[in-house]
């Protein structure tokens, strides 16, 4: 579920290890969306989602939303949550286990820290959220099988050194595609280098006429972004090689546009490498 590596995480396995250790696992699933994984199937707890992304899908609003699957037992690891155990000063003692049960936490939350942090969305971004729940089931697929297509296609690609996405049948996560994901692509991001570098890769980048340079991602339209000459243009080779980002990496977020046109466009930046 990595931003932007096309790692896929095991759930059932790092599930089996959180509850050995008592503590819930927590997964970001805003790439998957729940269309395409559901990860409490596989044991996790909590899942996270910025709504930012797929779920609204045109960049209207930033927000995020916390669902429990209401499973984990909090009180069977009393020790390691006081805050949901013992009695809450600040909501007259009451104590969220024994008042909501597995419920704890997301009553804890909603009704004690959105009252104190205020990270509510306002009516009118929950509106545009919800409109683009609608028609999330319908894009989420439309940018999985876009970004298939062009990843197999990037790898045909003299001029591209690799590509990183989980929906091809050699990437090493494909098998945990399969297994926990509905489809054979697990959404539209996916990274890929271009051979020559740095150099190379900003040449390539500029030459892009439909796909735009932006920091946003998982949005109707499609994006490019490259840390080693944007959000991360303050390291060196050497650092981003420490911190896991290759200089060649780029990330694309593919959107709803034709494939085709997409391919069309990244095949003349190409030439100009
Ligand atoms: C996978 C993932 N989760 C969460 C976030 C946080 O999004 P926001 O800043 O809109 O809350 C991002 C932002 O890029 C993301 O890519």
């Amino acid at each position: 579920m990595a931003n932007p590596s096309g790692v896929i995480l095991d759930i059932a396995k790092f599930a089996k290890v959180a509850h050995a250790n008592g503590v819930p696992l927590i997964i970001d699933n805003t790439f998957p969306t729940p269309v395409l994984c559901r990860p409490f199937e596989f044991g996790c707890d909590i899942v996270t989602h910025a709504t930012t992304k797929y779920m609204d899908g045109h960049s209207t609003q930033v927000g995020g939303v916390v669902v429990d699957s209401g499973n984990f037992d909090w009180t069977k690891h009393a020790d390691k949550f006081p805050g949901l155990v013992e009695p809450d000063p600040s909501y007259h003692g009451l104590s969220y286990t024994k008042a909501f049960g597995k419920q704890a936490f997301i009553v804890k939350a909603t009704a004690h820290l959105m009252r104190d942090y205020g990270s509510i969305p306002s009516p009118f971004n929950a509106f545009l959220v919800n409109i683009g729940l609608e028609s999330l089931h319908v894009r989420i697929r439309r940018h999985a099988e876009s970004a298939l297509k062009i990843a197999k296609w990037l790898k045909t690609q003299k001029k591209v050194a690799w590509v990183n996405f989980a929906g091809l049948p050699d990437s090493p996560y494909h098998k945990l595609l399969k297994k926990q994901f509905h489809g054979n692509s697990p959404c539209g991001v996916m990274t890929f280098g271009i051979k020559g570098g740095r150099k190379a890769s900003i040449k390539f980048m500029d030459s892009l006429k439909l796909i735009g340079i932006v920091t946003h991602v998982a949005d109707a339209w499609s994006c490019v972004l490259h840390p080693a000459s944007h959000t991360h243009r303050q390291l060196s080779d050497a650092q981003l090689k420490a911190a896991g980002i290759p200089p060649d990496l780029i990330r694309l977020s593919v959107g709803l546009e034709d494939p085709e046109d997409l391919i069309a466009d990244i095949e003349q930046a190409l030439k100009k490498v």
